[in-house]
């Protein structure tokens, strides 16, 4: 199995979003062995729940979760009002951990709130210092000096952090860092490493589509 997360972060409208996926649908062959995880911003998860709901192995995700149950949280959105909205949620991006200061015992909690709630927790670790929770079965490694930078990390390298991390054999080892559809290929035939979180390069339908092909 093989996993393309497309993290859009803080960008694109409907009207973008839209077109996104109508260009991407004519691209991309999603076999049977694919899983395509599409995270947009929260407003956009209904609409395009209905634009992907004929769509195999096509799916929607969270960029991030709150670590509290429904209740007196202004502005937090919960995995309970997430439920059945998204299948999948993005943990402890680097970019939260920085900007929000979350650590690892929120990430416990993110988690937890996830798995309760019907939401597969892909989680995000800047390298082995990163606690990684019993029982996650999605890790993406994600140096933070790759992201958005156009330097992907060189796959000797991902590699031995892969090692260092340690994870059960059953665990999926997703890359994330300046992945483009030029640079992914070398990752893929590794046999190493199952699939991308891609940030900058998923905006892009047609260039996200040529990583998925690959
Ligand atoms: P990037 O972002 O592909 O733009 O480097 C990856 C990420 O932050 O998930």
């Amino acid at each position: 199995m093989k996993y393309f997360v497309a993290n859009w972060k803080a960008n694109k409208n409907f009207e973008e979003a839209s077109l996104w996926i109508n260009i991407f649908t004519k691209q991309a062959v999603v076999d049977e062995e694919t899983r395509v995880i599409i995270c947009p911003p929260y407003p956009l998860l209904y609409p395009l729940s209905q634009k992907i709901k004929k769509l195999k192995n096509i799916y929607l995700g969270v960029q991030n979760v709150s670590i509290f149950d429904n209740g007196a949280y202004t502005g937090e959105v919960t995995a309970q009002i997430l439920e059945g909205l998204a299948s999948f949620a993005i943990v402890g991006h680097s970019e939260r951990r920085k900007y929000f200061n979350e650590n690892d015992l929120d990430m416990e909690k993110k988690i937890h709130q996830a798995k309760k709630y019907h939401l597969e927790p892909i989680l995000c670790v800047r390298d082995h210092k990163d606690k990684i929770p019993l029982g996650v079965k999605i890790v993406a490694y994600e140096p933070v000096g790759a992201i958005g930078t156009g330097l992907n990390e060189k796959l000797p390298k991902v590699l031995a952090m892969k090692q260092k991390l340690n994870l059960a054999s059953e665990t999926f080892f997703l890359y994330g860092g300046s992945v483009n559809e030029t640079n992914a290929k070398e990752y893929l035939t590794s046999g190493e490493i199952a699939g991308f979180l891609v940030g900058g390069a998923s905006l892009d339908p047609i260039k996200f589509s040529r990583i998925v092909n690959l």
